[in-house]
C-alpha cells in the first residue's frame, strides 16, 4: 500500500514510525513532514492546509490511504475534499471534527446526552460575559470557542483576572475569530488523564491511557505549552475509572455524534479530569494527542494500518487492540524560551545514537535540514525523546538517560515528567 500522512510534528513522526512497521506499507509519504520523518517517509513540500494540492498529489501517486494527523486541516474539512475525490482517508469529516473545532458545540452535546462535564455558559457578547462574571464563583475558566493552538483556555482566580480574560479573548481577539464565542466553565480539580480511541462511526476501541504535562516549567509552573512530556499508562486510570468512562462517556459520545447526523470516524481524544465526583470530560480532540501519540503508539502491538482501514470501512468491531505491559515516557526537548520567544536553526548532534534502538525513540517535532543537509532546530518543541521500560519508573529513568544523547544550543526540558508516578 501507498500511504500519505498529513502533518509535520512529533505526533506525525510517531504515526509514520508505526506505519513503517506494517508489512502492508510499501511506501510512505508525509506532507510536509520534517527532518526526522524523512528517515521513514518521503517528505512532500505541500502544507497541511493546502487541501486541493494534497488531494491532487494523492491522486497522482495513487495513494491507497491518507491519514490526517493535525487538527486544523480536519476542522477545516480536508477529509471532505478527499472524499469528494473518491480518495480513502482516515479522520473525521468537517461536520464531525466540530467535536474539537467548537467548544460550545461539544459542551452542548455533552449536556444534551448526559455526558459528565463541568457546568458552563456560552456567550457571544463581551458585556453579557462581564455581567455574568460579576456574580460568578471563582476560580473560573474561560475558553475561546475555536482552535487556538491549545492556548485558548484561561483559568481565572478572581474577578479581575476574568475581566482581563474577556479582554484578551473577546475584545483584543488574541485568538482571532476563535474568540467570537466564549465558554465560561466551572473550575474542576483532580488528576488529568488523556484517553485516545479509534472510532469507525459506531464502534469505539480504547487505547492505553496517558498523561501530558502542559505547563512549561517543573512543578506545573509557567505558561501553557503544546505538551512538555507524557507517560503511559496513567496509574490514576484505574479499572474503576475505566468502567465508569465506558459506561458514561466513550460510547455515549460516539452514539451522540451519530444521533446528531455527525458520524465520527477517526481518533477521539478524551481529555478527562478525575474529579472528587468522578471522571468528567475536560475537552475532546478529533486526533491523536501530541505528545500522547509518542507514548501510546510505541506501546501498541497492533498493525496500525489494519486499524486505519477498519475505521474507514466501519469494521472496527473485528479488531482487538493490544498494548505491551511495558510503560513509556516521552520527554520533550524544547528551545529555551518556548512557548514565547526562542531561536531556531541550532545544529542538533547525537541523533544517530537512536538508530537501530528498539526501546528508545527520538520523535522529531520541530526540525529541518539546513542548506548543508545538517539537522537543525525548527520550532519551540524540537524532539520527543521516548523510552520503554518494565514499569513507569524504569521508563522514566531510560527516557531521561536518552535525553543526554542529543545536544543543541538552548536545549530545555522539564525534569519532572512522570514524577507524579512516584506519588501514586
Ligand atoms: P483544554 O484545552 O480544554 O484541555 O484546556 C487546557 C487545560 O486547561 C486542561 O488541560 C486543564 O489543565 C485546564 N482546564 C480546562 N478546563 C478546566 C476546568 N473546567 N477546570 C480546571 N481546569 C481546566
Ligand atoms: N497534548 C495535548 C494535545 O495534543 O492536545
Amino acid at each position: 500500500m501507498k500511504i500519505l500522512v498529513v502533518g509535520s510534528g512529533g505526533r506525525e513522526h510517531a504515526i509514520c514510525h508505526k506505519i513503517a512497521q506494517s508489512p502492508r506499507a510499501d511506501k510512505i509519504y508525509c506532507a510536509p513532514g520534517n527532518a526526522g520523518i524523512a528517515a521513514v517517509a518521503e517528505c512532500v513540500p505541500i502544507g497541511a492546509m493546502e487541501f486541493e494540492k494534497l488531494a491532487a498529489f494523492a491522486k497522482e501517486k495513487e495513494i491507497d490511504l491518507t491519514v490526517i494527523g493535525m487538527d486544523d486541516p480536519l476542522v477545516g474539512g480536508v477529509v471532505d475534499v478527499f472524499e469528494k475525490e473518491g480518495l480513502r482517508v482516515f479522520g473525521p469529516d468537517k461536520k464531525a471534527a466540530i467535536l474539537e473545532g467548537s467548544k460550545s458545540f461539544s459542551k452542548d452535546l455533552m449536556k444534551k446526552y448526559g455526558i459528565p462535564t463541568a457546568g458552563y455558559e456560552v456567550f457571544t457578547d463581551a458585556d453579557e460575559t462581564l455581567k455574568y462574571l460579576e456574580t460568578a464563583k471563582y476560580p473560573i475558566v474561560l475558553k475561546a470557542d475555536g482552535l487556538a493552538l491549545g492556548k485558548g483556555v484561561l483559568i481565572c482566580q478572581n474577578h479581575e483576572e476574568a475581566v482581563d480574560a474577556v479582554k484578551t479573548i473577546m475584545q483584543d481577539k488574541k485568538f482571532g475569530s476563535a474568540g467570537d464565542t466564549v465558554v465560561v466553565e466551572e473550575f474542576m480539580t483532580g488528576r488529568e488523564v488523556s484517553v485516545l480511541s479509534f472510532v469507525d462511526g459506531k464502534t469505539i476501541k480504547i487505547m492505553a491511557s496517558a498523561q501530558d504535562h502542559k505547563r512549561a516549567g517543573d512543578g506545573d509552573t509557567g505558561l501553557n505549552t503544546g505538551g512538555m512530556g507524557t507517560f503511559s499508562p496513567s496509574p490514576f486510570y484505574t479499572e474503576e475509572v475505566d468502567k465508569f468512562c465506558r459506561e458514561n462517556i466513550y460510547q455515549k459520545t460516539v452514539d451522540a455524534m451519530r444521533a446528531e447526523g455527525r458520524e465520527f470516524k477517526g481518533v477521539i481524544f478524551f481529555g478527562l479530569m478525575l474529579t472528587p465526583e468522578g471522571p468528567k470530560v475536560l475537552e475532546y480532540n478529533a486526533r491523536f494527542g501530541d505528545p500522547e501519540a509518542q507514548v501510546v503508539l510505541t506501546r501498541m502491538d497492533n498493525d496500525i494500518v489494519d486499524i486505519f482501514e477498519a475505521c474507514v470501512d466501519g469494521e472496527l468491531d473485528k479488531i482487538e487492540l493490544t498494548f505491551t505491559d511495558k510503560a513509556a515516557v516521552c520527554v520533550m526537548l524544547a528551545s529555551d524560551g518556548y512557548p514565547l520567544d526562542y531561536e531556531k536553526g541550532k545544529k542538533i548532534s547525537g541523533l544517530e545514537k537512536f538508530d537501530g534502538q528498539t526501546e528508545y525513540f527520538c520523535f522529531h517535532s520541530g526540525t529541518k535540514f539546513d542548506e548543508n543537509s545538517a539537522i537543525v532546530t525548527n520550532g519551540g518543541r524540537v524532539l520527543g525523546v521516548t523510552a520503554l521500560g518494565d514499569d513507569l519508573k524504569a521508563a522514566r529513568k531510560n527516557a531521561y538517560e536518552a535525553t543526554k544523547w542529543v545536544e543543541f544550543e538552548n536545549k530545555y526540558m522539564r525534569n519532572d515528567i512522570g514524577k507524579a508516578i512516584e506519588e501514586a
